[in-house]
């Protein structure tokens, strides 16, 4: 199948990329981008690790075919933290030992920005509902959940502190 040209915002700015339209974003942005803070674990849709943020919403990016995002907005991992200065998601994250091998951490993060972005003080159950699609095999959750609470109450809410 021939390449096709494809445009779309990737953390604000404007870009332009040639793929196969049978690509998945998580390929575009991976191994056409070298945005590599997007993970692939499943590669299926059961995980969670590709996470992103397209116009506001997480969405697995290894299950959507990147012809879907032309003239979207994607956020990724890459785009929360400005120069040295981490994102307050990502400081609550090692602050409250949330990390641990850290594969699961960039789609986690994603996926309650994109939470935190609707709802800026959600309760423990609307965390786990939105992190329910992340799979984590170190931390029991417990510490995520808290670092996601602690970003929360942190910063009075995120909305509108991403690029896009
Ligand atoms: S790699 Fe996309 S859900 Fe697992
Ligand atoms: S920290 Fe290892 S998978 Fe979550």
């Amino acid at each position: 199948m021939a390449d096709i040209e494809l445009e779309f915002f990737l953390n604000g700015e404007p870009v332009k990329v040639n793929v196969n339209p049978a690509t998945s974003l998580l390929t575009v942005l991976r191994d056409y981008l070298g945005l590599t803070g997007t993970k692939k674990g499943c590669g299926r849709g059961e995980c969670g690790a590709c996470t992103v943020i397209l116009d506001g919403q997480a969405v697995n990016s290894c299950l959507l075919p990147a012809v879907k995002v032309r003239g979207r907005r994607v956020e990724t991992i890459e785009g929360l933290a400005r120069g040295e200065q981490l994102h307050p998601l990502q400081q609550a994250f090692i602050k409250a030992g949330a990390v641990q091998c850290g594969f699961c951490t960039p789609g986690m993060i994603m996926a309650a920005k994109a939470l935190l972005d609707h709802n800026p003080r959600p309760t423990r159950d609307e965390i786990k509902e939105a992190i329910s699609g992340n799979i984590c095999r170190c931390t029991g959750y417990v510490k995520i959940e808290e670092a996601i609470m602690q970003a929360a109450r942190g910063t009075g809410g995120i909305k509108n502190e991403g690029c896009c």
